[in-house]
């Protein structure tokens, strides 16, 4: 097995710079496009067989050092009762809004294992499969929140804002049921094989830091608290997340992701002794190659201090992002951080 992703969540040396991107197994891929083609993506989702098709491709194609478990945040949320659906170029549709207490309690937690097997499932087979390390995956709270009380994506927030401000109590309660219910989830994921776990905080950046404190950083800390028994790497990614540095490196955390809004030394400063993990724009991959060279040159340079670093974008891959192109970066990084 390559642990060379592991090695560097914990802080080990390792022979060069491991790389995965978020969102690696995508719509950018055609191979992708191409086992969508049949299926809706809940249908995929819920797919044990086509999930770790679609897994593997990014390893099998790029090369890259770790898996990330095909599924999407969303689908616990289904679990926990929130009807979902997924359209065309609006993303994320829930029929009904939690904004009120009675929907707040028709929301459950759900038994990972028996809602969503077929995660579990996936992982299983993937183990079977893979010489690289698996990461599971969760999001935040916060962020989770933010989709249940919009009814979906949402570019101002003006609901999740006026809930949190209006009716702190309603919304501290959504939050707790949400963190009981990741809790079990993740725990459940570490039970089926996962090796490392993500936190997807994409949101956590819309909240000034005092309010990031008060509303969503606890329930954060309590669920990297509770995972830290399955003694697998916990990385904790807060999208535009600059200002709330600090936070995260006290989260509970091995690995700290960064998005590409911060040069990547001076997080590290910040952030001390805890493994890094980002942080090139994601449309940087777009760079001719002589210019990509000597940005991934320059990343990596800055973060030679760091514990540990483990290469990505600094959020999810762009679906019109060329392939060669995401090849070519993985191929110059693991190039240029062995020599
Ligand atoms: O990273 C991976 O390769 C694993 C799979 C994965 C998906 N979503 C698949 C997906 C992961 C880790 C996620 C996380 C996720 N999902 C986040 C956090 C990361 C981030 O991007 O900030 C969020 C906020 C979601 C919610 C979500 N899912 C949205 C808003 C959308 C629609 C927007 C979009 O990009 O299409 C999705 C759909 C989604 N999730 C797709 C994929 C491959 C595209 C679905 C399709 O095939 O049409």
């Amino acid at each position: 097995m390559n642990d060379t992703f592991l090695r560097a969540c914990r802080g080990e040396k390792t022979d060069y710079t491991p790389i995965w991107m978020m969102r690696q197994a995508g719509r950018y891929l055609p191979e992708y496009q191409k086992v969508r083609g049949n299926v809706t993506f809940l249908e995929l989702c819920k797919s044990p067989e086509l999930c770790v098709e679609v897994t593997l491709q990014p390893i099998d194609l790029l090369n890259m050092d770790a898996a990330i478990l095909f599924s999407d945040i969303l689908i616990l949320m289904e679990a926990m009762g929130a009807p979902l659906d997924f359209h065309e170029g609006k993303g994320p549709v829930f029929a009904t809004t939690v904004r009120d207490q009675a929907s707040l309690d028709k929301l459950i937690i759900p038994d990972p294992d028996e809602a969503t097997g077929f995660v579990m499932e996936t992982i299983k087979l993937l183990k079977k499969e893979l010489k690289v390390p698996l990461i599971g995956f969760a999001g935040a709270p916060f962020t989770c929140a933010t989709y249940l009380i919009e009814g979906g994506s949402s570019k101002v927030f003006w609901e999740t804002k006026k809930l949190m401000f209006t009716q702190p109590e309603l919304f501290h309660g959504l939050m707790e049921k949400i963190t009981e219910a990741t809790i079990l989830y993740l725990q459940a994921q570490a039970r089926a094989g996962a090796q490392a776990l993500q936190l997807f905080d994409s949101w956590a950046g819309i909240l000034a830091p005092c309010d990031y404190e008060e509303f969503a950083y606890p329930y954060v800390r309590k669920i990297l608290a509770s995972l830290k028994q399955y003694d697998v790497p916990l990385i904790y990614f807060a999208n535009n997340g600059a200002t709330l540095l600090e936070y995260s490196a006290e989260s509970g955390a091995d690995v700290v992701g960064l998005d590409w809004r911060i040069n990547i030394k001076d997080a590290i400063a910040r952030v001390g002794n805890k493994a890094v993990q980002g942080n090139i724009d994601p449309f940087a991959l777009l760079l001719p190659e002589d210019k990509l060279k000597n940005r991934i040159q320059r990343l990596l340079d800055d973060a030679k201090d760091a514990r540990g670093h483990i290469f990505n974008l600094g959020h999810g891959i762009h679906q019109f992002t060329p392939p060669a192109q995401a090849k070519l970066a993985v191929d110059l990084v693991h190039e240029l951080s062995s020599k």
